[in-house]
């Protein structure tokens, strides 16, 4: 079934920084298992605001097992939601949350002795927390390498509690931090995690960067672009490199051309939608296959609709579609005909999607 949302009662607010607030939901005894996740995982959240609907995807930072539900929420510059949470959020209020859902995430097994690296900057370092937690507590062989890129001491999220688990797992957890605007006594620390910066702190930092079972990047745009660039190079496979990007850049300008001309041939086509159980037949209207749906009635699930949270997920049972962008996807999804509906045009009259499978 495609997944709605809930409203959850916000049990607390956790300063972190002084741009960031973890959030602590109350998960009624009913809802736990809707809301069981994988680490690495993220919520979608959704408010009203100034009479728009807004809604965000915030990665949890607790560890499945912690019976937790807690998001990490930094405030951007001109960002309508993040602003709203530190500004007029409080423990008390009520938020409709969708269930976690995401792909940036491993399976995890007692039994396996694995070395896993994550590249992360600013608030990045939300689901990779989790994963942090999950790989010590519940791979006693395995060990995990964070690269943590900042401005300065200050804004470091999650600080003290990674010291501690650093103490806790001596020898299985490894923390660098690279500052941009505070001076630290080695060099390679001393500025932002771009390419150059990678390209010397990787071969020096994780010397096996060839054997590494997973290596897991969130953060600023920019900073993914260097790490992946940087894994790539070194013929990391892209099965062991796991990237949650939460923005999108522009297509390309190529790419938003060819698309709007799919759009212009696909518009009043039909498009038989399945969602909750009941299949519908939708004109394609709106330039996406969501938005028409929604256009039509439909509760269709969205979050981000830039092709990277994969909130709008369905399968193609019919026909074909084309997506401008997929960052959301992983190849195996797209290979079992998952697409992301808010970047979907149908290629012709006939196409299924099924939000349901
Ligand atoms: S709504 Fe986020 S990928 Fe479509």
């Amino acid at each position: 079934m495609a997944e709605h949302f809930h409203a959850l009662r916000v049990m607390e607010i956790v300063p972190e920084t002084s741009e960031a607030n973890s959030i602590r939901f109350e998960v009624p005894a009913e809802l736990r298992e809707r809301f069981a996740f994988r680490a690495g995982q993220h919520l979608t959240l959704r408010a009203t605001l100034n009479g728009e609907e807004v809604r965000r995807n915030y990665s949890l930072c607790t560890a499945p097992d912690e019976q937790d539900w807690m998001v990490t929420v930094k405030r951007i510059g001109g960002g309508l939601f993040s602003n709203w949470a530190a500004d007029a959020l409080k423990a008390g209020d009520t938020l409709d949350v969708m269930p976690p859902h995401g792909s940036f995430t491993t399976d995890f097994d007692e039994t396996k002795s694995r070395h896993l690296v994550a590249i992360t900057g600013g608030s990045g370092i939300t689901p990779v927390m989790s994963l942090i937690k999950t790989t010590l507590k519940y791979e006693p062989n395995s060990r995990f390498t964070l690269l943590y890129g900042n401005r300065d001491s200050s804004s470091v999220i999650f600080l003290e509690a990674l010291a501690a688990l650093k103490d806790k797992y001596i020898g299985r957890f490894e923390i660098y931090h690279f500052l941009d605007a505070e001076e630290q006594d080695i060099e390679l620390f001393n500025g932002m995690l771009n390419r150059e910066r990678l390209e010397e702190a990787i071969p020096a930092l994780v010397p096996d960067a060839a054997e590494v079972d997973g290596w897991f990047i969130c953060g600023p745009g920019p900073m993914m672009d260097a790490a992946e660039g940087a894994l790539i190079d070194r013929n990391i496979s892209k099965e062991r490199i796991h990237i949650e990007r939460f923005t999108a850049d522009r297509p390309p300008e190529a790419v938003s051309r060819e698309m709007a001309q799919l759009q212009t041939q696909a518009e009043g086509v039909s498009v038989a939608v399945t969602l909750d159980g009941r299949t519908r037949r939708v004109p394609f209207t709106a330039g996406n296959i969501l938005d028409s749906a929604r256009a039509s009635g439909l509760p269709a699930p969205f979050a981000c609709k830039a092709g990277v949270c994969a909130t709008c997920r369905a399968k193609v049972t019919k026909g074909k579609v084309e997506m401008a962008a997929r960052f959301g996807l992983t190849d195996e999804e797209v290979a079992a005909g998952y697409v992301l509906t808010c970047q979907s045009v149908p290629l012709g009259d006939g196409v299924a999607v099924d939000y349901d499978a």
